[in-house]
């Protein structure tokens, strides 16, 4: 990983937004296919038109590890969805996330070390054998761990296909880091409420129930989902008669469990489009690609659950200042803000971002 943060250098902010398109254009074209510019659909409306690919988490990865031709890649998302592209590239290919700052919050709340101690405690209190399952919104160092212990990585996309797999053996999961997911795929797959185990690392001390649970949950959030209630659910349906409430499965099962619909992003993005012109829709997730969903819907009613509902703000650290800085950096023969991770993390990563792949295709 760079660990060099450098600065945007003021002159790129005071170029118009028709100077920046202009350049931005140029050097895609110079740079021709030794670029990529992978896109998560949260992304602003000025940076996402410039991806030659947009995606989900689960759609980036498998774009990633099949990108065999670009030299740079520069990956308009957050840092551990750029981790993950460089783990799944060759080591020739150079990964450049436009801003280091743009990393995620959920990903930082599973450390390392406070994995390694509860994977001993419950390795220690139960005979039986756990499997560890993390979310790709997880760090480099998260996803080897699970590589080296048999488990993989999951996205929204796929975490019901792997709970399913997995669920054949009679292992305990360990599910890191987002507590909401796991829970809703977890009941979703038949797992009861008293088999789970909401694990606290801030109190590894914690009692622990004598019989092994199914599923261990790490108490991980997303921010921006976490802000949905179900008290918003109740709200939009009174206001808007007939709305169907379509959320994603990072918020907590209280909403999941009164929407109509949940699902990962690509999901959401397919249900709305398929819908019959018409059709009203209340979405509990990003807001950026609500709004992005309600322009390409105009013939459906499409608004954010939560009216009053900001952003993902380090996804929005990736503006057009800075996407046109990388670019300029490149063209120029320097690269900046380059993502790598070292080859024994990225070793064991793979492992884990592979089995998933492989069960996801
Ligand atoms: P997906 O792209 O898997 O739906 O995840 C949403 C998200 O929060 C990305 O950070
Ligand atoms: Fe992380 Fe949530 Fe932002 Fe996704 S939306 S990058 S999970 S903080």
């Amino acid at each position: 990983m760079s660990l060099i943060q450098e600065i945007l250098p003021a002159e790129y902010l005071a170029l118009s937004p028709a100077e920046m398109d202009r350049r931005i254009l140029h050097y895609k074209s110079v740079l021709g296919n030794r670029l990529v510019i992978l896109g998560h659909h949260y992304q602003r409306d000025d940076v996402i038109g410039y991806a030659d690919y947009r995606g989900d988490s689960l759609k980036l990865s498998q774009l990633a590890a099949g990108e065999r031709q670009a030299e740079y890649i520069v990956f308009c998302g957050v840092h551990f969805m750029a981790e993950t592209a460089d783990i799944l590239t060759s080591s020739q290919q150079k990964v450049i996330l436009p801003d280091l700052q743009a990393g995620c919050s959920m990903a930082d709340m599973a450390d390392l070390a406070q994995v390694e101690e509860c994977w001993d405690i419950l390795a220690e209190e139960y005979s039986k054998e756990i499997v560890p399952v993390t979310y790709v919104n997880s760090t480099a160092e998260i996803k080897a761990f699970c590589g080296r212990h048999g488990g993989m990585t999951c996205t929204s996309s796929n975490a019901g296909r792997i709970f399913a797999r997995l669920l054949q053996e009679d292992r305990i999961i360990l599910f890191l880091p987002d507590e909401h997911l796991a829970r809703n795929t977890g009941l979703e797959y038949g797992i009861k409420p008293e088999e789970m185990l909401l694990w606290d690392p801030e109190a590894p001390d914690q009692e622990l129930p004598a019989r092994a649970p199914h599923l261990v949950l790490w108490n991980g959030f997303c921010s921006v989902h976490q802000r949905f209630t179900p008290e918003q659910v109740d709200q939009v349906r009174q206001k808007y008669t007939g709305i169907k409430v379509l959320v994603h499965p990072e918020c907590s099962n209280a909403v999941v469990s009164k929407a109509d619909l949940a699902g990962s992003t690509e999901f959401i993005i397919r249900t709305v489009s398929e819908s019959p012109a018409g059709s009203s829709w209340a979405v509990g997730t990003e807001l950026n690609l609500v709004n992005r969903l309600a322009k390409e819907n105009p013939d459906k009613q499409v608004l954010c659950l939560n009216e009053t509902m900001c952003l993902c703000v380090t996804m929005n650290r990736i503006d057009r200042p800075h996407l046109l800085w990388a670019l300029d950096n490149l063209a120029a023969g320097r690269v900046g803000n380059q993502i790598k991770i070292d080859p024994a993390t990225a070793g064991e990563a793979r492992l884990a971002l592979d089995r998933m792949l492989e069960i996801s295709s």
